[in-house]
């Protein structure tokens, strides 16, 4: 097959099993239904729906391009009737994702988290799609700093020819609505005072600097921004080209043998580990988390997604795991202090205002 393939993930919370935890099947059986009328009509190449925690992922290949209303549509009708399906079993927080009535064009700024990426398909086409549940976008950035610009963790950076030349990353601010593009490894300082700021500044797309190859495309909506009050985590997507003058499936699930602190835990409210777990792990149960992330690989074949493979059903990822556990314990024993509680800006729960008006009156100058 030739010409480019569009490869699109976009996914949403239409309903939990039980509360925030999971998902209940009779969701991915209706989404699995409408996807795969979209194959039959020709508008898909191939599809695989899955879900992480109690969020469903539409994994879509096609040839209509980025941000196409067709696909765009196809995945907001999904996640309509997943959630009237969602409505009739009164699963908890039905179609909390879906911000608007009437779909207009595109998903983007509508509640789901979008990631997409154009390409000819190589010889052949090794991706991974990472999911996310009880965390934001930010949570990416420091495992796409690791695989695209950490010569520490991909070796490929120092001894492989065709990516030494380093990556470029466009980085959104999106408190702004601004983007910047920095290049690694030449501005990895003036990168990483930005992305270290993972509230504001999250790494949207990553390109091969030798050839301007997109080699990884991230989810950057910020529900609460969008909305503009708490409705629910943001649980992005990250998709990640590999092999071939790209960093490794090893180099890049390497970051995430280290469970990094994140926020999103107990009421978007928490600082807790993203712990790497396989599929059927992906159950956020205790105090709704920790945050967990799936790694599902495919062989892309003319667009076809030979796969999935379980990438963290890996017993190397059995350490990362325990450590995420005992983080899990250090942190939770902070209780409502911080840095367990997040600040008071970024708490998505909060009886702030209302205790402030209270107790105005009893605040004394001191
Ligand atoms: C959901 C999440 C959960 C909820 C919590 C309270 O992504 O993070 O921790 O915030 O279960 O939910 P409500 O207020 O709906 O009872
Ligand atoms: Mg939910
Ligand atoms: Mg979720």
């Amino acid at each position: 097959m030739s010409g480019k393939i569009t490869l699109s993930v976009i996914k949403a919370d239409v309903g939990g099993y039980v509360g925030h935890s999971s998902m209940h099947p009779d969701l991915m059986n209706a989404a699995e239904e409408r996807l795969s009328n979209a194959f039959d009509k020709g508008l898909l190449i191939d599809y695989h729906v899955t879900r992480c925690g109690d969020d469903l992922e539409l994994i879509m290949t096609h040839k209509n391009g980025l941000d196409n209303e067709k696909i765009h549509k196809l995945a907001w009708d999904t996640f309509v009737s997943c959630t009237e399906i969602a409505k009739e079993l009164k699963l908890y927080g039905a179609g909390q994702d879906l911000l608007s009535d009437a779909f207009s064009g595109t998903v983007k700024g509508m509640g789901p988290g979008v990631a997409e990426m154009e390409f000819e398909e190589r010889k052949s086409e090794p991706v991974i799609i990472f999911m996310a549940d009880k965390t934001s976008p930010g949570a990416w950035n420091l495992p796409i700093y690791k695989i695209f610009a950490d010569p520490f963790n991909t070796a490929g950076l120092v001894i492989d020819p065709s990516m030494h030349g380093g990556f470029k990353f466009e980085v959104v601010d999106v408190y702004e609505h601004k983007k910047i593009i920095l290049s690694a490894p030449d501005e990895i300082y003036d990168l990483l005072m930005f992305i270290g700021a993972m509230r504001r500044f999250m790494i949207k797309n990553v390109y091969r600097k030798s050839d301007g190859e997109i080699a990884a495309a991230a989810s950057t909506q910020k529900l609460s921004l969008i909305a503009g009050r708490y409705v629910g985590k943001d649980d992005p997507v990250l998709i990640v080209r590999c092999q071939s003058g790209l960093p490794a499936v090893g180099e890049v699930l390497e970051p995430f043998a280290f469970s990094h602190l994140v926020e999103g835990w107990m009421r978007g409210s928490h600082h807790g580990p993203l712990m790497p777990v396989p599929f059927y792990e992906a159950n956020p149960s205790r105090f709704d988390g920790p945050p967990r992330v799936i790694a599902a690989g495919f062989q892309l074949c003319g667009g076809k997604l030979i796969g999935p493979r379980d990438l963290f059903d890996d017993p190397a990822f059995d350490e990362a795991r325990k450590k995420a556990n005992e983080i899990a314990n250090y942190m939770r024993s902070h209780g409502p202090f911080e840095p367990h509680r997040l600040g008071l800006d970024d708490m998505e729960y909060t009886t702030m205002p209302q205790l402030m008006k209270k107790l105005e009156g009893r605040f004394v100058p001191e």
